[in-house]
This record gives C-alpha cells, sequence and structure tokens, in this order.
C-alpha cells in the first residue's frame, strides 16, 4: 500500500489545520515542478542544460541553465494554482503577484529553485528548498513573507541524489517521500525523521575559516580536539540540501560563519534558513545565527543573508553559548 505526498495530506487532514483540499493542490504543483527538474537533472549530460548562461541574478552570481529551468518549472506549476498569491524566488528581484478571485490567493511560496547549482556539472547532489506562508488581501504577499520564520505554515526541500526524496513538515513533524520513477509519484518513504541529539560530524567550508570570527574558530578547533567527549569527522558537499539531509540523518554541525567577504554570511534568510531551521526544529534540531534562533529573525529584505549554524541541539547550543559568552567579555 503505498502513500503519496497528496495521500498523506488528506490523511493527516485532522493535523494539517492548512491542509484542507485547497493546500494540496498547492503542493501538486511544487511536486509536479520538482518532477520536471528532476527528469532534466537525470538527463543533464545528454541535453545542453549544463554550464552557466552567461547571466548573473539579483545575488550577482553565475545562473546555471538548471538555476533557470528549475525556477521556470515552479513559476509555471505554481503560478497555475489558483490558491497562490505570491512567489518569491532567489533568481527573481521582485516578488511574482497574482491577482486572485476574492477567497483564493490564501498562500505565498518562497523558494530557492536549485540549490547548489555550482555542483551540477559534476554530477553531485542540488536540491530544491521551499517555504509556504499564508496571506490576505490585507496582509498582502511581501508582508506576508517578511514574517519571522515561525510563521511558516509549512517548509521543506527535494534533494535530487542517487534517490529524490521530498522532505517536509507543516508543523506536525517531518515527513519524508522518495521518487518512484516506475510510477513517477513521491511515496512515503520516512516517517517523523529525528535529528540525532548529538553527532560526530561537522561541516563548514574550511577554505574560510581564518576569516571566521574567533569565537568560532575556537568552537571548531574544540571539535577537531574531541573537547566535547567524542571524535569529529569533516564533511562538506557545497549544496546546502545535501549538508543538511546528512545532518538531519547523522546529526553534527553545519555552520555558514560570517566571513570577510561575507560580513552576514553568504546563506539566504527567506529561502534556505528559515524552511531548513522549521525542518530542523521539527526533528527536534535547532538553527541559529549563532546566537538567535533563526525563525524569531525579522527580515527586512527577501534576499537579506544570514549566517547560518544548523544542526543538533548539543552541537548548536554549545556554539551559541560560546558565542554570548564572547560577545559578553
Ligand atoms: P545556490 O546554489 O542556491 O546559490 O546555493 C549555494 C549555497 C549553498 O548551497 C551552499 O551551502 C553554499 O552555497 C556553498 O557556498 P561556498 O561555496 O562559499 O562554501
Ligand atoms: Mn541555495
Ligand atoms: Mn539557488
Amino acid at each position: 500500500m503505498i502513500t503519496t505526498v497528496q495521500q498523506h495530506i488528506l490523511n493527516e487532514q485532522q493535523r494539517f489545520p492548512h491542509a484542507r483540499g485547497r493546500f494540496s493542490w498547492l503542493l501538486s504543483g511544487l511536486t509536479l515542478a520538482t518532477k520536471m527538474t528532476e527528469a532534466k537533472i537525470r538527463r543533464a549530460g545528454l541535453l545542453d542544460v549544463l554550464g552557466d548562461i552567461g547571466e548573473v541574478n539579483v545575488q550577482g552570481e553565475k545562473q546555471q541553465k538548471l538555476d533557470v529551468y528549475a525556477n521556470n518549472a515552479l513559476l509555471h506549476c505554481l503560478g497555475l494554482r489558483d490558491t497562490v498569491a505570491a512567489l518569491i524566488s532567489e533568481e527573481n528581484e521582485e516578488p511574482i503577484t497574482f491577482d486572485r478571485e476574492q477567497g483564493t490567493g490564501e498562500y505565498a511560496i518562497v523558494f530557492d529553485p536549485l540549490d547548489g547549482s555550482s555542483n551540477i556539472d559534476v554530477n553531485v547532489n542540488v536540491g530544491t528548498i521551499f517555504s509556504i506562508y499564508r496571506c490576505s488581501p490585507e496582509v498582502g504577499s511581501k508582508a506576508a513573507v517578511l514574517q519571522p520564520g515561525i510563521k511558516q505554515v509549512a517548509a521543506g526541500y527535494v534533494v535530487y541524489g542517487p534517490s529524490t526524496i521530498f522532505v517536509y513538515s507543516a508543523g506536525s513533524g517531518v515527513f519524508g517521500f522518495t521518487l518512484d520513477p516506475a510510477i513517477g509519484a513521491y511515496v512515503l518513504s520516512h516517517e517523523h525523521m529525528r535529528m540525532p541529539e548529538r553527532g560526530n560530524i561537522y561541516s563548514v567550508n574550511e577554505a574560510n575559516a581564518d576569516s571566521f570570527p574567533p569565537a568560532y574558530q575556537d568552537f571548531l578547533g574544540k571539535l577537531r580536539k574531541g573537547a566535547f567527549g567524542r571524535k569529529y569527522t569533516s564533511r562538506y558537499i557545497g549544496s546546502l540540501v545535501a549538508d543538511f539531509h546528512r545532518t538531519l540523518f547523522k546529526g553534527g554541525i553545519f555552520l555558514y560563519p560570517p566571513t570577510e567577504t561575507h560580513a552576514q554570511g553568504k546563506l539566504r534568510l527567506l529561502y534556505e534558513a528559515n524552511p531548513l531551521a522549521f525542518i530542523a526544529e521539527q526533528a527536534g534540531g535547532m538553527a541559529t545565527d549563532g546566537t538567535r534562533r533563526i525563525l524569531e529573525i525579522e527580515p527586512c529584505d527577501i534576499h537579506q543573508r544570514t549566517p547560518f549554524v544548523i544542526g543538533s541541539k548539543d552541537e548548536v547550543s554549545r556554539l551559541r553559548d560560546s558565542l554570548l559568552q564572547a560577545k559578553a567579555v
């Protein structure tokens, strides 16, 4: 007996306050777009979809052909759903808004259409990250997404790897659905996912280590020396979704600290940090900007960046405490 994403939402209807038929209709637009992207990724070497398009996006980063394809798939599939009032994408400077009939347009969706796209050409895992907010004509879509992450009604990601897994939460636990290519459907494969209380893996771009604030360098030194009573190993894939997915399963800590070139870190609050922080907390983990809970940060710009620390409660709280102590002196 298989359970698809839509089936799961309907089965859990009473536990997902937002998940009337409208919500599962919305989610079907999201899953369809990711299946279109997955199909392109699977055959990337055979199609002219590798490499960059010779342009940069609003972030000033080179746009890969698959960034554009993934973005267009999401804009198309979600734009067709009358539940959607606005779409906010890493690849678009401004929100895309839709004039909807009275009583429709209940949601605004924020997404990173293709995360880790620098890894595409070397066949390494990439992902799609999304976050869903309720909005109303009074609130308006931009204001609806410029709320702290605790206001998300649902969030999740797809990791395109050896298998393609759709991981999401609507506030009542974290569920994983594996794409079954034989039937073209995401099938429930992981129920009530929990992140280990602690791990033995830390994940950071060591090339930037000399430019991290001293308290971060001190913390990483402690991990390497086994100061917390266990030996750590290092894993860094360079695709946030893949590094997070591993952390969700194995525990430990992922960090993108402030650096000399990125005083606010590199990762974006709305469509990278918030959705993954929502998943992490729903699975018993933790996510901060070093000292503050990610989900309580009041955004002021849809593309704003934030230092990002996410993972097991033990490691993330140890770092938070040492950063607060360093601030206090
Ligand atoms: P995106 O491809 O959406 O721009 O995201 C890339 C991000 C994230 O996936 C990853 O954690 C980070 O860039 C890696 O940055 P560095 O190469 O600076 O380590
Ligand atoms: Mn990204
Ligand atoms: Mn991206």
